[in-house]
């Protein structure tokens, strides 16, 4: 499949690493976002969540892939959910959730394999899609898809990652 060039691309050879992108991503990110991750079992989609969430002020180990659930609400400077794609069996599951109302609400959306429902979910804002090259590196390429998502970018563009 073609797809655009990202707007950016950030590597990344520890978790460590991860985490600070993640931070830099929660740092630039406002209320009512929603950030779609894609990228193999894994990659470092959850990793990267913690680090968000981190700077949001979540604790780094409350941040899991959410097992019996599809989602998981965290509190923070700003409020967010996060979804992971993978265990969701049918479509109902999503409009149940009613995300474009938290959207609305400036509750923001982490979306792990966001590619498996991106047909059902409202404006995407800013994608990452996660490679794993080798067992410790990452790469994370990025893409704005709204105002909101290049906001990030630019402030991503802005530190030395
Ligand atoms: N540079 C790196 N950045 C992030 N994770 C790394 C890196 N190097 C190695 N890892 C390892 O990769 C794994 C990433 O796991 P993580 O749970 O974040 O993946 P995931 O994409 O959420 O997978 P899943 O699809 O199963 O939810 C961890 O075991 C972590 O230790
Ligand atoms: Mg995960």
């Amino acid at each position: 499949m073609n797809s655009p060039p990202p707007s950016l691309v950030l590597q990344s050879d520890s978790e460590r690493n991860t985490l600070r992108i993640g931070h830099a991503i929660g740092e630039a990110m406002t209320a009512g976002s929603l950030i779609g991750l894609t990228g193999t079992l894994g990659a470092g989609k959850t990793r990267l969540t913690q680090g968000i969430g981190e700077s949001l002020g979540i604790k780094h180990g409350q941040i899991v892939s959410p097992t019996f659930t599809i989602c998981v609400p965290h509190e923070g400077r700003i409020p967010f959910l996060h979804l992971d794609a993978y265990r969701i069996q049918n479509p109902v599951e999503v409009d149940e959730l009613g995300l474009d109302e938290m959207l609305e609400n400036g509750v923001s959306l982490i979306v792990e394999w966001v590619e498996l429902i991106k047909h059902l979910l409202p404006l995407i804002d800013l994608e990452i899609q996660i490679e794993a090259p080798t067992e410790n590196t990452r790469s994370f390429k990025f893409y704005g898809l709204s105002p909101k998502g290049q906001q990030i970018l630019n402030a991503l563009e802005l530190k030395n990652l």
